[in-house]
C-alpha cells in the first residue's frame, strides 16, 4: 500500500518534494510563504500609518457631532467572524484579504509517502513536532509556530487523505463559510486503525498524559484521522474507556453536524498528535496508562473488597491463536494454582465479556494468561507490577518481524511484568514455502498447542514469584486496597 503510494508520488515528480511544493505554489497567488508574509507586512505597515496620520480636521467637521473613532474602533466593526457594515472599504478589503490569506495543504502528503512516519510525517506535513518535556510529540494551534494562527480542516473524506486539506488562520480573520469549532479539540492521526484497540489506544494514550499535565483540561472533542482519512469511530472498548477517563460522553467529530460544506471547520484550540506515544517518557505513560485504569474502574463500580489474593486468569480466544485443545490447558494452569491456597484461577473468552466486565476481571488478575492478541491490550487495567503470560503459534519468531513484541512493549510502558512467551514448535507447514508474506497471512491465525511440562514449570515460577511478592507487599502495606483518589477527576 505504502510502496504503491510512494510509486504514485514519484510519477507525480515528488521524488524531489521541494521541487513539487514549488510548482503546486505556482498556481495559487498566495501561497508563497514569501508573497504571503509580503502581504501580511504590507497590511500591517498599511494599519500602522493609518493610525499615525492624524486625520483632517474637516473630517470632523463633516461628520458633525459624530465623534471621531479610532482605528481599534473601526477594526473592531469588521472584525467579528463574519460581519462587517462596510463602514470602511479600505480596511474591509483588507480584512478580506486577510481572510482569503489561508493556504491549503492536503492532509496527506504524498511526498513523504516513503516516510510516512518519520519526523514531519506525512500528515501535515509543513509543520514540525513541538516537542515539550517528557510528552507526546505534538503540534498546538494556535501557537508561535503558527503565529498565532488557528488550524482549519476542510476534511470529510474517509476514503482518500490526499483530498483532504488544512491550513491556519487568522482568529477573527477566518475563510468565508467556516465553520468555528469551541473550545479544546484532540486531533490525531494513525497508520493503523481505531477498531482495533491496541493501535487506537497507542493513538490515544498521549492526550492523557497531556491531558494530566495541562490541569486536566478536558477536549470538547475529538477528530480522528487514519492516513489522513477521517474515522467518525473507534472500537466501542476505546469509546468506553476514554469516555470514563475524560468523565463525559467521548464526542468524535467527523465534521457533519452543523458545518458549512463550502467551508473549513476552524478550531479555537487544538493540540495535533501523529506520532503515538513517540517522546513520552516512561514516567508519563505509566501515569497515563494509570489515570485509565482508575477511571475506568471508577467508572465500572469495580469493587475489590472480594479481590482473591493471588487472581490467575485464562483470557482465551476462538479462532485464530486459540488453544487447539482448551481443556487440557485449563487443566494444565487448574493444577498449579491449586498448589496455593491464596490463588483462584478464573477462565473468560474475551468476546463474552462487556468492557466493564473486562474492566473488572483485570481489576482482579495479578496473572493474565493469554495468547498473543487483541484481548491482552486489557493487560494495563490489572495493577500495577502484575504478570502477563503470552503465547504464540508456530511461525511468528521468524516472520511476524517488530509487531509480536506489542505486548512485551505495553507492559514496559504500564508497568507490568512481561513473564516471556511460549512458541508452539508444532504446526501445519505453510503450503506456500517460498512466500514469506503468504505465509505468515497463513499463521498469523494459526492455532496453539501445548507442553504440559513446560506450561506446568512455568506456571509454577510465575507463581511462586507472584505469591512471595504479594506477601511482601502485605507486610509493608497495612491498608491493602484502601481506594486510591485518581490523579484527575
Ligand atoms: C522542520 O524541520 C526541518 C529539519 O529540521 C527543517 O529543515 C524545516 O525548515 C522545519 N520546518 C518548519 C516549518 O519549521
Ligand atoms: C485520491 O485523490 C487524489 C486527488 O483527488 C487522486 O489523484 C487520487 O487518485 C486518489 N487516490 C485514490 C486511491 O483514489
Ligand atoms: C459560501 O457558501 C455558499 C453556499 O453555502 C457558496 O455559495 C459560496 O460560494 C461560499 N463562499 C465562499 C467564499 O466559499
Ligand atoms: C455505577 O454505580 C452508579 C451509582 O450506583 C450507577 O448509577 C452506574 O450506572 C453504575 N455504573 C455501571 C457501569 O454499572
Ligand atoms: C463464551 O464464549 C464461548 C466461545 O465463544 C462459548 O462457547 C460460551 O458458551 C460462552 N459463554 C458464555 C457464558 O456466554
Ligand atoms: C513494583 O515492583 C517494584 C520492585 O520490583 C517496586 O519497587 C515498586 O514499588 C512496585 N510498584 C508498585 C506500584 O507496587
Ligand atoms: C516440553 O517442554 C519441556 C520443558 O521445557 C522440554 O524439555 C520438552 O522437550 C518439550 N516437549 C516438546 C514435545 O517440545
Ligand atoms: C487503614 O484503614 C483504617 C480503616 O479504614 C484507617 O483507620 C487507617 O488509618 C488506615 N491505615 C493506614 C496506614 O492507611
Amino acid at each position: 500500500m505504502v510502496v504503491d503510494e510512494a510509486a504514485a508520488a514519484s510519477s507525480t515528480g515528488c521524488s524531489q518534494p521541494e521541487d513539487r511544493r514549488r510548482r503546486t505554489c505556482l498556481n495559487t497567488s498566495s501561497c508563497s510563504p514569501r508573497i504571503f508574509f509580503l502581504t501580511i507586512l504590507v497590511l500591517c505597515s498599511v494599519l500602522f500609518i493609518l493610525h499615525l496620520v492624524p486625520q483632517p480636521d474637516f473630517l470632523d467637521r463633516a461628520s458633525g457631532t459624530e465623534p471621531r473613532t479610532t482605528l481599534a474602533e473601526r477594526f473592531g466593526r469588521i472584525v467579528g467572524p463574519f460581519k462587517s457594515d462596510g463602514g470602511d472599504a479600505e480596511i474591509e478589503s483588507m480584512a478580506e484579504k486577510l481572510r482569503m490569506s489561508i493556504t491549503y495543504h492536503p492532509l496527506k502528503d504524498l511526498c513523504y509517502a516513503s516516510s510516512a512516519l518519520e519526523g514531519h510525517t506525512w500528515f501535515m506535513s509543513t509543520f514540525n513536532d513541538t516537542n515539550v518535556e517528557g510528552e507526546g510529540q505534538q503540534l498546538r494551534f494556535p501557537s508561535e509556530a503558527s503565529q498565532g494562527r488557528v488550524l482549519c480542516i476542510k476534511g470529510r473524506d474517509p476514503y482518500n487523505g490526499t483530498r483532504n486539506h488544512y491550513g491556519v488562520a487568522w482568529p477573527g480573520f477566518l475563510p468565508r463559510n467556516a465553520t468555528f469549532r469551541e473550545g479544546l479539540t484532540f486531533i490525531t492521526n494513525n497508520h493503523y486503525s481505531y477498531d482495533n484497540i491496541w493501535h487506537g489506544l497507542s493513538a490515544m494514550v498521549p492526550f492523557v498524559g497531556w491531558h494530566e499535565k495541562n490541569g486536566c483540561r478536558r477536549p470538547a472533542r475529538w477528530v480522528l484521522y487514519h492516513k489522513g482519512e477521517i474515522r467518525n469511530h473507534a472500537a466501542p472498548w476505546l469509546e468506553l474507556l476514554f469516555s470514563a477517563t475524560f468523565g463525559g460522553p467521548l464526542t468524535i467529530d467527523a465534521f457533519v453536524d452543523g458545518v458549512n460544506n463550502e467551508g473549513p471547520v476552524c478550531f479555537e484550540e487544538a493540540v495535533v498528535m501523529r506520532h503515538n506515544e513517540v517522546g513520552m517518557s516512561s514516567q508519563r505513560r505509566m501515569e497515563a496508562y494509570d489515570l485509565i485504569r482508575c477511571q475506568a474502574r471508577r467508572y465500572c463500580n469495580v469493587s475489590v473488597e472480594d479481590r482473591p489474593v493471588v487472581g490467575m486468569t485464562m483470557l482465551l480466544r476462538t479462532g485464530a491463536r486459540s488453544f487447539k485443545d482448551d481443556v487440557s490447558v485449563i487443566e494444565i494452569f487448574r493444577k498449579e494454582c491449586a498448589k496455593f491456597k491464596d490463588c483462584q484461577l478464573t477462565v473468560a473468552y474475551a468476546r463474552n465479556l462487556s468492557v466493564c466486565e473486562q474492566v473488572e476481571l483485570l481489576s482482579k488478575t495479578d496473572i493474565l494468561v493469554s495468547p498473543h492478541g487483541a484481548q491482552l491490550t486489557n493487560m494495563f487495567l490489572m495493577d500495577r507490577n502484575s504478570s502477563v503470560m503470552e503465547f504464540f503459534p508456530m511461525g511468528w519468531l521468524k516472520l511476524a518481524g517488530y509487531g509480536q513484541y506489542v505486548y512485551h512493549l505495553m507492559a514496559s510502558w504500564s508497568g507490568m511484568r512481561h513473564q516471556g512467551v511460549w512458541r508452539d514448535p508444532d504446526g501445519d507447514p505453510c503450503p506456500h514455502p517460498e512466500d514469506n508474506r503468504q505465509c505468515f497471512g497463513f499463521y498469523k491465525s494459526g492455532r496453539i498447542g501445548h507442553n504440559q511440562t513446560y506450561f506446568s514449570e512455568w506456571a509454577g515460577k510465575v507463581l511462586n514469584e507472584v505469591v512471595s511478592m504479594k506477601a511482601a507487599d502485605a507486610i509493608s502495606k497495612t491498608n491493602a486496597s484502601s481506594p486510591v483518589a485518581c490523579s484527575c477527576g
